[in-house]
């Protein structure tokens, strides 16, 4: 009894090792997206592989009490049909791949020595009722990227039929049936090795991935491995890193910590990506760090210019200091990093800045009408649709004012002093419409295989679910 203290002490201490680190990011795939995956990976790993070397074979063989040495050299796999591909998860280990009723047409040089006969020439051999069946395990290694491996392979041929195109073809048709015999053992022979080796140069690409992805010449984001994969019957979920931040950043990691990422799965969707609070919380401190938060919100692509007589609508005194109308500029800069709250039914942004309006009497000549410390909270909404004209997708928004703050005293030179009813109004009538106008064009997110996907917040952090094609 009185070691289990200790013992829970000891397991705790293991599990918060183990486990201290919860994913940024996942990336769940269920089994119709690996069967997808697989079939596109097949596709376009054969589709150039039109003209395979495989390697020589040769030997000897007893054919009709006859000792026949035989060589079959220059083969190379010029067609290739994979027949069915099928694919499921194996819990807890990677994936089991196989293809069934493939078939292949090989070319290749032929030899044969014996007292009876000695010739040679080219020959076509077609191969049938092809079955490959794999087993990969997958999995996390140093320093978080993924290694995959050949666990098992099996491999068996029904049929293979040799066609010898030079020669005297009397005597091979009497040899036919047992070389065929012996070209179906020696070929099934040679793809579990050759796909052994394959995997090995897939391994050593997977692991050479560079997971600290660049975006832009300021900001990284790290999507390495967080643990390894976890499989179940119905899905294989990657736990990513999911953290932005810019090149000269290098303690914001300490404060980076995700809260536990639970993907509710629907119905229909194969693939899913969660991305979670710490993680958009590392976007926004990246882009405030870079200098990327600063807005001039009044003079966005298709607004009309603003002008003193417009703004006196929403604060009247400003019509007392500027009698003739002059165009107005507003800027809006984060002082802070602006929070993100991800919630099942809704998204709020928190942000926390500066919001300049200047009257323009010329170019280069700007005069302060006013500018207030703010704290606002703003609702978003967001939905996702097929890109027109380009293969990918369209990601729009829309934003609302929840809430809003003046902080502090307003400065000095203020021309007008503002209140917090009018800067509310002037966001809500002027803003907020300038900034959904930008943001309702939709921002164009390029990927060729993503289809009919949706994004909806949960609690804690945001999910796409897409399908695959
Ligand atoms: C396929 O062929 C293209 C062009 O020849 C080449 O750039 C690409 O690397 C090849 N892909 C594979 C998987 O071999
Ligand atoms: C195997 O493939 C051949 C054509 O390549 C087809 O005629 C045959 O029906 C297939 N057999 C099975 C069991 O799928
Ligand atoms: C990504 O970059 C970070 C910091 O520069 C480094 O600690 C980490 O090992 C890198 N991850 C990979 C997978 O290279
Ligand atoms: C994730 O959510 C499911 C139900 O949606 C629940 O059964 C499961 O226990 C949760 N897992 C974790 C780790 O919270
Ligand atoms: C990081 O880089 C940004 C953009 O180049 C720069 O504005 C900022 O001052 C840098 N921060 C540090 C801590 O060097
Ligand atoms: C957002 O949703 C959460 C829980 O679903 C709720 O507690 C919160 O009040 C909501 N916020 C707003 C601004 O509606
Ligand atoms: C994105 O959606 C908006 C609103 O429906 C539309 O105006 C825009 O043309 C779309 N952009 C693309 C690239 O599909
Ligand atoms: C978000 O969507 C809900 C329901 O469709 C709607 O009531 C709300 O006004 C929308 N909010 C914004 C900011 O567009
Ligand atoms: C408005 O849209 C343009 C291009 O569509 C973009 O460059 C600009 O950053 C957007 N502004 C805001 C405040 O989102
Ligand atoms: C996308 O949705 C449409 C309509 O719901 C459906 O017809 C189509 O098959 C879907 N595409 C994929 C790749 O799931």
């Amino acid at each position: 009894m009185m070691w289990s203290p200790v013992i829970t002490f000891l397991l705790l201490t293991l599990s918060t090792i183990c486990y201290g680190e919860n994913p940024g990011a996942k990336i769940l795939v269920k089994e119709q997206g690996l069967k997808k995956g697989v079939e596109y990976l097949v596709n376009k790993l054969m589709s150039n592989n039109t003209e395979y070397q495989l390697p020589d074979v040769s030997g000897s063989e007893n054919i009709a009490s006859e000792d026949m040495n035989y060589e079959f050299t220059q083969i190379r796999l010029v067609k290739f049909h994979h027949g069915n591909i099928l694919s499921d998860w194996v819990p807890e280990t990677g994936m089991h791949v196989s293809m069934e009723n493939g078939s292949a047409t090989i070319n290749c040089n032929w030899k044969i020595d014996s007292w009876l006969i000695r010739d040679s020439g080219r020959g076509i051999l077609t191969i049938s009722g092809l079955s490959i069946s794999m087993m990969m395990g997958l999995r996390r290694i140093d320093p978080g990227v993924p290694s995959i491996s050949l666990l098992d392979c099996q491999s068996s041929i029904h049929n293979v039929d040799i066609q010898m195109l030079d020669g005297v073809s009397y005597v091979y048709e009497s040899l036919k049936q047992p070389l065929q015999d012996v070209v179906r053992a020696t070929v099934n022979r040679q793809l579990c090795s050759a796909i052994r080796s394959q995997s090995t140069k897939w391994d050593e690409s997977v692991s050479h991935l560079q997971l600290n992805v660049t975006l832009n010449p300021f900001i990284d984001l790290d999507v390495s491995l967080v643990g390894n994969p976890e499989i179940t019957d119905s899905y294989g979920c990657l736990g990513l890193k999911g953290l932005f931040r810019t090149h000269n950043e290098s303690h914001s990691e300490a404060a980076f910590s995700p809260a536990p990422l639970n993907i509710s799965i629907q119905d229909g969707a194969m693939i899913y990506i969660g991305v979670s609070q710490s993680s958009l919380a590392s976007l926004a401190s990246a882009y405030y760090s870079a200098e990327f938060l600063t807005f001039q919100v009044s003079h966005m692509e298709g607004s009309k210019a603003l002008t003193t007589a417009e703004l006196a609508t929403y604060i009247p005194e400003i019509s007392q200091h500027f009698p003739n109308s002059l165009p107005v500029k507003i800027l809006m800069y984060a002082t802070r990093t602006p929070m993100v709250f991800l919630h099942s039914k809704n998204i709020t942004v928190q942000f926390g800045g500066s919001l300049q309006a200047n009257a323009y009497s010329s170019e280069a000549k700007h005069e302060s009408i006013f500018s207030a410390n703010i704290v606002a909270s703003f609702q978003v909404n967001m939905s996702m649709s097929e890109a027109i004209g380009a293969r990918g997708m369209n990601l729009t928004a829309s934003m609302n004012l929840n809430r809003l703050q003046i902080e502090g005293s307003q400065p000095k030179e203020n021309k007008v002093a503002v209140t917090e009813k009018a800067v509310q109004q002037l966001i809500h009538g002027l803003i907020i419409p300038s900034i959904n106008e930008n943001l309702s064009r939709g921002i164009f997110i390029s990927s060729s295989f993503l289809k009919n996907a949706t994004v909806y917040p949960e609690e804690g952090f945001a999910t796409l679910a897409a399908n695959i094609q």
